[in-house]
C-alpha cells in the first residue's frame, strides 16, 4: 500500500512541475503561432478544435498536441518543444507553411497528418532538425521531390511522406545516411525513377512501403539483400518489370510481400520462396506471372493471405493447398489453372474468402467444402466461370457464405430451397443449365440483395413468396422459360427487375402496393405481355431504362412518361401501340441534355455487362448513361413525326421505323446533334430530306427507305457519307449523289439555299472519321455487386 501512496506523492509533484508558471521557449511559442496564422480557411468551418487551444495568454506547454521536454536548463525557466502530434487540421482549411514547425530544432517527433500541407518540403529547413527520430507528414498535399537533405536526420526511426503529391525519384544519396530507420513510407506519391540499390543500406529497415507510385525498372536484387531486418515490404501498384528476384528468399523475416498490380513476368520464384517461411501475406495480383504454382508455396504454412489473380499461371491445383491450413483469403482467378479443385480445400478452416474464377477447372464442387460448415467464416465463394458441372449442393446453406458466385459454369439440376433459408446476400447462377422452378421458400431469404438467375432453364412462375424479399435490389431472371404474372416482383421492390426473354404474360395494370420509387431498371423485353401500357409507370420517378421491347402490348403511348426525369432509354419497338407519338415526349428531361460519362450513384456499385451492338458486332460494355435511346420502332403508330423530339439533344438513337408515320420529316431533328443513329424506315413519309440533317454530325447510321420522300438528298456534314442506296430504297423520287441518281437541273437551287451554304464547309474527312464514336442497342446482362462487395478490398493499412 504504502508504495502506492508514494507513487501518488510523486506524481502530484510531476503535475506541479509541469503545471508551474514554466513556459515554452518563446521563439518556439513564436513558431507555433506562426504556424496557426498560416492557416488558410477553405470554409466557414470554425478552427479546427485542436488549435483552438493554442493561445498566447496560455503556456505553450499546455496546448493540445504539444509536448515539452521535462528537463530544463538550470539557467533558464523556459522548456524547449520536443513533440509536436498534430493531425486532421484539414477539415476546411489548409496551410502552406510548414517552415515555423521545422524552426523548433528540438524536436524528437512531428506529426502533422491530414492537416492540408501544401507546396514542398523545406529542405533547408531539415537542416538542423538532428534530434528528430519520427516524422509524419502524410496525408497532405505536400508537391515537388523529397529534398537529399532528408539524410541530414540522422536519428530517424520512422519517416512517412505517404498520400501526398511528391514527384521525382527517391533520392538514393539522401537516405543512406539513415542507417536508424526502422519504418519508411513513401507510399502513394507520384514517384517515378526506378528503386535505388542503395536502400539495401537502410539495414534496420522492418517496414518499406513504396506502392503506389509510378516506379520503373526491375526489383534491385542487391538492394533486397541489405534488408535483412524487414519484415513488410509494399511495392504494388507501380510499374516494375522483370522477374521476382529468388534472392528475395534471404528476406527471412519477411511477413507481407506485396508486389501487386506491376508488370512481372517469370514464374513465382521456387527457391526464393522457401526461404520466406515467416510469411503471412503474399499478394502478386495482377501482373504477368506464369508457369505453375510452386509445390514450395505449400510450405508457407503461416499464410494467412495468398492473392495470385489476374496473372497467367497454370498448371492444377495442389492436394497440398490442405497445408494452408491459416488461410483467410485465398484468390487464384483469372489465371489459366485447369483440373479439379482438389478436395483438402476442405481443410483450411479459417477460410473467408475462396475465389477460383476465371479458370478452366473442372469437376464439381467439392463436397469437401461441407467440412466448413462448422467454421462459420467462409462469407464469400466466388467459382464463376470455369467449368464446374454437377448440381448444385443443399448444403452450401450450412456454410455461413453471403455472396454465391457459380455463374458462368455448366451446373445442372434444380436450385435446393435450402439455398434461400439462409442468410445469403447475392446469389448469381447465371449462364448455367439450371432447370425447373422457383422454390416456394424463396420468400425466406430476407436479406437476399441480388438474385441472378439469367440465362437458364428455369421454368414456372413467380412464387407468391417473391414479394416477400424485402432486401432485394437486384432480380435477373433473364433469359429462361419463366410464365405467368410478373405481380410478385413488383411488389418486391427491387432497383433492378430484369425479366426480358421470358414468356410472361401480364403486368398488373393498377399501381403495385408497393413503393416503387426505386426501381431504376425495368427490363421486360422479349415476352408476352399484352394489355397496355399502365400509367403507373410514369410514378417511378427513379426509372432509367425501361425497355419492353418484343411484346403484344397496345393502346396509346402515355404522355405522362415524358415526366420521368431519370429516364434515358426507352425501347417500345415490337409491340402494338397505336395512336400518335405524344408530343411531350419531346420533354423527356434526361434526353434533353447531353451527357458526358454519367454513372448513376445506383449503378455504380454494379458491375452492369451491356450487350452493345455496333455495326453489326456485338460489344460487351460496362454500363453507361451516355446511350441514351429513344426506340418506338414496329408498331402501329400514326400521324406525324412530333417536331418537338428535335429538343432531345442527348439523343444517340431514334428508332421510329416500322410504323405508319405520315407528313414530313420534321427540320428539328436536325438538332439532334450527337445522335449516332437514325432510323424513319418503313413508314409514309413524305416531302424532301431535311436540309437540317447536314448538321447531324455524329451520323453513322441513316435508314430512310420506303417512304414516300422525294427531292434531293442533302450533301455536307456526314450526310455526305450516307451513301448507302439501300437507307434510301423504295422512295418517291429521292435523287442526289449518295445514290448516283442525278437531280433534275430545276431542283439543284434546292441545296444551296438560304443559310445552308455554309454547311458545306463543315464537311472534311477529319470529321467524318472522328464522328465515328460507338454506336449500339442495350440490353443489360448480369449486374454483380463487385464494387460493394469485393472482399479484395483493403483499406489501406497503417503502420
Ligand atoms: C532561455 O534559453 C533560450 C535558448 O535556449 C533563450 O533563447 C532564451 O532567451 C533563454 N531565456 C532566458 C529567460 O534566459
Ligand atoms: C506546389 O504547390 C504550390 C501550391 O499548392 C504551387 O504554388 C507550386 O507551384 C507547386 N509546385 C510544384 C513543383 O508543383
Ligand atoms: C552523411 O553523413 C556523413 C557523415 O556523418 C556526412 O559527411 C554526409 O554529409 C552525410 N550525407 C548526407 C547526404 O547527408
Ligand atoms: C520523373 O518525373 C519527372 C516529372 O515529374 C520527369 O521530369 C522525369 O523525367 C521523370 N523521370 C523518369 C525517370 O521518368
Ligand atoms: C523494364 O522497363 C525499362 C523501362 O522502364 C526497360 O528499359 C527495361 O528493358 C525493362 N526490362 C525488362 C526486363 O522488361
Ligand atoms: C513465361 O513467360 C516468359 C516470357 O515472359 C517465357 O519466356 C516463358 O517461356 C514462359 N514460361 C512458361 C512456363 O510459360
Ligand atoms: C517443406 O519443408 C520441409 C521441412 O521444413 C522440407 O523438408 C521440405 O523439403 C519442404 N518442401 C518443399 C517442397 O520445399
Ligand atoms: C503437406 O503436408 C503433407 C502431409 O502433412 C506433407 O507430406 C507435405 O510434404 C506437405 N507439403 C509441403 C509442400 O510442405
Ligand atoms: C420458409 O417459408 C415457408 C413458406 O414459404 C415457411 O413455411 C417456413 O416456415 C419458412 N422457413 C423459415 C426457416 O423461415
Ligand atoms: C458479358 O457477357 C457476355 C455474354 O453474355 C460474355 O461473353 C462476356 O464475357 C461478359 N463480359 C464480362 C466482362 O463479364
Ligand atoms: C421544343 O420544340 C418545339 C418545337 O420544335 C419548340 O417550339 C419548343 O420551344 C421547344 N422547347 C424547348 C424547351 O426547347
Ligand atoms: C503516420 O503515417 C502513417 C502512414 O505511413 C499513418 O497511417 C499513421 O496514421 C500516421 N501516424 C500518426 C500518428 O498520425
Amino acid at each position: 500500500m504504502a508504495k502506492v501512496y508514494w507513487c501518488f506523492f510523486f506524481l502530484s509533484l510531476f503535475f506541479l512541475f509541469i503545471n508551474s508558471s514554466l513556459s515554452c521557449l518563446p521563439e518556439h511559442e513564436k513558431a507555433l503561432l506562426r504556424f496557426k496564422s498560416s492557416l488558410i480557411k477553405k470554409t466557414t468551418i470554425s478552427l479546427p478544435s485542436m488549435l483552438q487551444t493554442w493561445s498566447s495568454s496560455t503556456n505553450c506547454c499546455g496546448w493540445e498536441g504539444v509536448t515539452c521536454s521535462v528537463h530544463r536548463s538550470s539557467s533558464n525557466s523556459s522548456q524547449p518543444v520536443i513533440e509536436l502530434r498534430l493531425f486532421a487540421l484539414a477539415n476546411g482549411y489548409s496551410m502552406v507553411n510548414l517552415s515555423p514547425l521545422f524552426e523548433i530544432k528540438t524536436l524528437t517527433r512531428l506529426d502533422a497528418t491530414d492537416c492540408g500541407l501544401q507546396g514542398e518540403i523545406p529542405a533547408k529547413g531539415l537542416l538542423g532538425l538532428s534530434q528528430l527520430e519520427h516524422l509524419n507528414l502524410s496525408m497532405n498535399d505536400l508537391n515537388g521531390s523529397i529534398p537529399p537533405e532528408i539524410g541530414k536526420l540522422s536519428n530517424l526511426q520512422f519517416l512517412s511522406l505517404a498520400s501526398n503529391q511528391l514527384t521525382g525519384d527517391i533520392p538514393a544519396k539522401g537516405f543512406l545516411n539513415l542507417s536508424q530507420l526502422e519504418h519508411l513510407d513513401l507510399s502513394m506519391n507520384n514517384l517515378n525513377g526506378s528503386i535505388p540499390p542503395k536502400i539495401g543500406k537502410l539495414s534496420n529497415l522492418q517496414s518499406l512501403s513504396l506502392d503506389y507510385n509510378q516506379l520503373t525498372g526491375e526489383i534491385p536484387t542487391k538492394g533486397l539483400l541489405g534488408l535483412s531486418q524487414l519484415k513488410e515490404l509494399y511495392l504494388s501498384k507501380n510499374q516494375l518489370n522483370g522477374s521476382i528476384p529468388h534472392e528475395i528468399g534471404k528476406l527471412s523475416n519477411l511477413k507481407l510481400l506485396s508486389l501487386a498490380s506491376n508488370q512481372l513476368t517469370g514464374g513465382i520464384p521456387a527457391k526464393g520462396l522457401s526461404g520466406l517461411t515467416q510469411l503471412e501475406h503474399l499478394e502478386l495480383t495482377n501482373n504477368y506471372l506464369n508457369g505453375s504454382i510452386p509445390s514450395q508455396i505449400y510450405n508457407l504454412t503461416k499464410l494467412k493471405y495468398l492473392y495470385l489473380s489476374k496473372n497467367s499461371l497454370s498448371g492444377t491445383l495442389s492436394r497440398e493447398i490442405g497445408n494452408l491450413t491459416k488461410l483467410k483469403f485465398l484468390t487464384l482467378d483469372d489465371n489459366n489453372l485447369r483440373g479439379l479443385i482438389p478436395s483438402e480445400i476442405g481443410k483450411l478452416s479459417n477460410l473467408q474468402a475462396l475465389s477460383l474464377a476465371y479458370n478452366g477447372l473442372t469437376g464439381e464442387i467439392p463436397s469437401s467444402l461441407q467440412w466448413l460448415s462448422g467454421q462459420k467464416e467462409l462469407d464469400f465463394l466466388d467459382l464463376r466461370d470455369n467449368k464446374l458441372s454437377g448440381s448444385i449442393p443443399p448444403w452450401l446453406a450450412d456454410l455461413s457464405i453471403q455472396v454465391l458466385l457459380l455463374c458462368g459454369n455448366m451446373l445442372t439440376g434444380v436450385l435446393p430451397p435450402s439455398l434461400f433459408a439462409q442468410t445469403l446476400s447475392i446469389i448469381d447462377l447465371s449462364r448455367n443449365e439450371l432447370e425447373g422452378e422457383l422454390p416456394k421458400n424463396i420468400g425466406n431469404a430476407s436479406s437476399l440483395n441480388a438474385l441472378i438467375l439469367s440465362n437458364n432453364n428455369f421454368n414456372g412462375s413467380l412464387p407468391e413468396s417473391v414479394s416477400n424479399l424485402s432486401s432485394l435490389l437486384v432480380l435477373d431472371l433473364s433469359n429462361n422459360f419463366f410464365s405467368g404474372d410478373i405481380l410478385p416482383a413488383f411488389k418486391a421492390a427491387p432497383s433492378i427487375l430484369s425479366l426480358s426473354d421470358n414468356h410472361f404474360s401480364s403486368i398488373p395494370m393498377s399501381m403495385p402496393n408497393a413503393s416503387l420509387h426505386h426501381l431504376t431498371v425495368l427490363e421486360l423485353r422479349d415476352n408476352d405481355i399484352t394489355g397496355e401500357l399502365p400509367l403507373y409507370l410514369a410514378e417511378f420517378t427513379s426509372l432509367e431504362i425501361l425497355n419492353l421491347r418484343g411484346n403484344s402490348i397496345g393502346g396509346l403511348i402515355p404522355a405522362s412518361l415524358s415526366t420521368l426525369q431519370n429516364l434515358f432509354y426507352l425501347d417500345l419497338s415490337s409491340n402494338q401501340l397505336t395512336g400518335e407519338i405524344p408530343s411531350e415526349l419531346g420533354n423527356l428531361p434526361y434526353f434533353m441534355q447531353v451527357h458526358q460519362n454519367n454513372f448513376s450513384p445506383l449503378l455504380e456499385y454494379y458491375f452492369v455487362n451491356m450487350t452493345v451492338e455496333w455495326k453489326g458486332n456485338k460489344k460487351h460494355v460496362k454500363y453507361t448513361k451516355i446511350f441514351v435511346v429513344l426506340d418506338l420502332s414496329n408498331n402501329q403508330l400514326s400521324g406525324q413525326i412530333p417536331s418537338t423530339l428535335g429538343n432531345l439533344t442527348g439523343l444517340k438513337s431514334l428508332n421510329l421505323s416500322f410504323n405508319g408515320l405520315t407528313g414530313k420529316i420534321p427540320t428539328s431533328l436536325g438538332e439532334l446533334k450527337h445522335m449516332e443513329i437514325l432510323s424513319l424506315a418503313h413508314n409514309m413519309l413524305s416531302g424532301e430530306i431535311p436540309q437540317s440533317f447536314v448538321k447531324l454530325g455524329e451520323l453513322t447510321t441513316l435508314e430512310l427507305s420506303n417512304n414516300n420522300l422525294v427531292g434531293r438528298i442533302p450533301m455536307g456534314g456526314q450526310m455526305s457519307s450516307m451513301a448507302n442506296p439501300d437507307s434510301y430504297a423504295n422512295n418517291s423520287g429521292l435523287c442526289g449523289i449518295q445514290i448516283q441518281v442525278e437531280c433534275e437541273p430545276a431542283e439543284a437551287p434546292l441545296c444551296l439555299d438560304d443559310d445552308e451554304e455554309e454547311d458545306e464547309t463543315w464537311f472534311s474527312w477529319e470529321a467524318i472519321l472522328l464522328g465515328y464514336v460507338v454506336g449500339f442497342w442495350i440490353a443489360i446482362g448480369s449486374a454483380y455487386f463487385v464494387g460493394i462487395f469485393d472482399p479484395f478490398f483493403r483499406p489501406k493499412r497503417s503502420s
